[in-house]
């Protein structure tokens, strides 16, 4: 089994929708039991709350049920995960900087990388913005999803 985690700031909204996304695809190729994604926030703004309404109205929109409660990325995560996804260079830079990454056995990584046409590599904070924010940002995060769950399938040959 390849565990991922997915991280943002807050945890409610670009990565329980990675998460949700990568499940989607994930079970829909039949890589369900290989495949098992979670996420977490580098902030503790939203520990055990759901996700933001808006992510749940796009997923929803998209097909995808978001069940959700916030956590804090903690130093485990590093051992626990094979990979942690982050969404923005900020996050990169927080993860990076946690007490947990110098022992790290996770691979930590950029989800746009994934994305070989993306010419940015920031799934943009849609926190502060309106619902076509989110849908651009659930467009981004299942062009990388796919690109990812590509590279996952080769690289563990699943
Ligand atoms: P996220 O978005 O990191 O994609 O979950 C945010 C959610 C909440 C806050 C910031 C970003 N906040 O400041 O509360």
């Amino acid at each position: 089994m390849v565990k991922i985690l997915f991280v943002c700031l807050g945890n409610i909204c670009r990565s329980p929708l990675a998460q949700g996304i990568f499940n989607h695809l994930a079970a829909k190729k039949g890589l369900g039991e290989q495949l098992v994604a979670r996420s977490a926030g580098t902030a503790d703004y939203h520990i055990g709350e759901p996700a933001d309404h808006r992510t749940i109205k796009i997923a929803r929109r998209h097909g995808i049920e978001i069940k959700h409660e916030g956590c804090q990325l903690s130093e485990d995560d590093f051992q626990e995960y094979d990979y942690i996804v982050a969404m923005d260079q900020s996050n990169y830079l927080n993860i990076t900087r946690h007490p947990g990454y110098p022992n790290s056995r996770a691979t930590v990584v950029m989800m746009r990388n994934f994305d070989t046409a993306a010419s940015d590599l920031n799934v943009p904070d849609p926190y502060f913005g309106s619902m076509d924010g989110f849908e651009r940002v659930y467009q981004m995060l299942l062009k990388a999803n796919e690109g990812f769950i590509a590279f996952l399938s080769e690289k563990h040959q699943l």
